[in-house]
């Protein structure tokens, strides 16, 4: 890690808590909360997945809607569109997880910090400044950018791109492993955060650091 220049993190997942809708699907859906936020995900990515196969982009406010649409549909939920925007909205205001705001406190001084996310430029300003994260980072680089999801290179080229830094000097910091996978398979040095402890994908890549929380990556980047 000794030649790490800069830290750039995943949002989704990674920083902010997904899951953390559930309180308002579950108020608006009582008992079916958890599983619309499940749906709603799995959807979401694969959406961004698809959508960057088929050359069909939209932004991930868009791609978010549409997989939430799916999630309603799926368990046979009535919504109308003022209930749907609400839930939406949810997506603006997502919590980071309980160690997030430390550790980055405690790294700004020795690193760069960056995000590299699919969001959209508005929705990661909306995230990052409501829980007060924005003089954390450097950079908060989006996908939109260049139109395409990852696990797509050109997104990850975004990175050496705007940190001026080297692939191999960046440590790319993601909980979703196939995002990891992507990464790594562009060239950056990489870890993944295995918060729910499961198998890494089987994308013929390996991980340079596997942690299970941010905090244990920070003392290892501070070792
Ligand atoms: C991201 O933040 C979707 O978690 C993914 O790019």
């Amino acid at each position: 890690m000794q030649s790490i220049k800069a830290v750039a993190f995943d949002a989704y997942g990674t920083l902010f808590d997904v899951h953390s809708v559930t309180a308002k699907t579950e108020r608006l859906f009582p008992g079916h909360g958890k599983r619309i936020s499940e749906i709603w995900r799995q959807k979401q990515l694969e959406y961004t997945w698809l959508r960057s196969l088929m050359g069909r982009y939209i932004d991930f406010w868009r791609v978010t809607d549409d997989a939430l649409k799916y999630a309603l549909k799926t368990l046979r939920l009535q919504a109308n569109d003022r209930t749907r925007i609400v839930l939406l909205q949810e997506y603006l205001v997502l919590k980071p997880f309980p160690e997030v705001f430390s550790v980055l406190q405690q790294l700004k001084p020795v690193t760069t910090l960056a995000i590299l996310s699919n969001g959209t430029p508005q929705m990661l300003n909306s995230i990052v400044n409501d829980a007060g994260l924005g003089p954390f980072f450097s950079a908060v680089l989006s996908a939109d950018a260049i139109k395409i999801y990852k696990p797509y290179m050109g997104v990850y080229q975004l990175l050496p791109a705007n940190l001026g830094f080297r692939k191999e000097e960046i440590l790319f910091v993601s909980a979703n492993s196939w995002d990891a996978a992507g990464a790594k398979a562009f060239g950056l040095a990489v870890c993944w955060v295995n918060r729910s402890n499961m198998p890494f994908d089987e994308l013929d890549v390996t991980p340079d650091l596997v942690v299970n929380n941010l905090e244990q990556l920070k003392n290892i980047l501070l070792r």
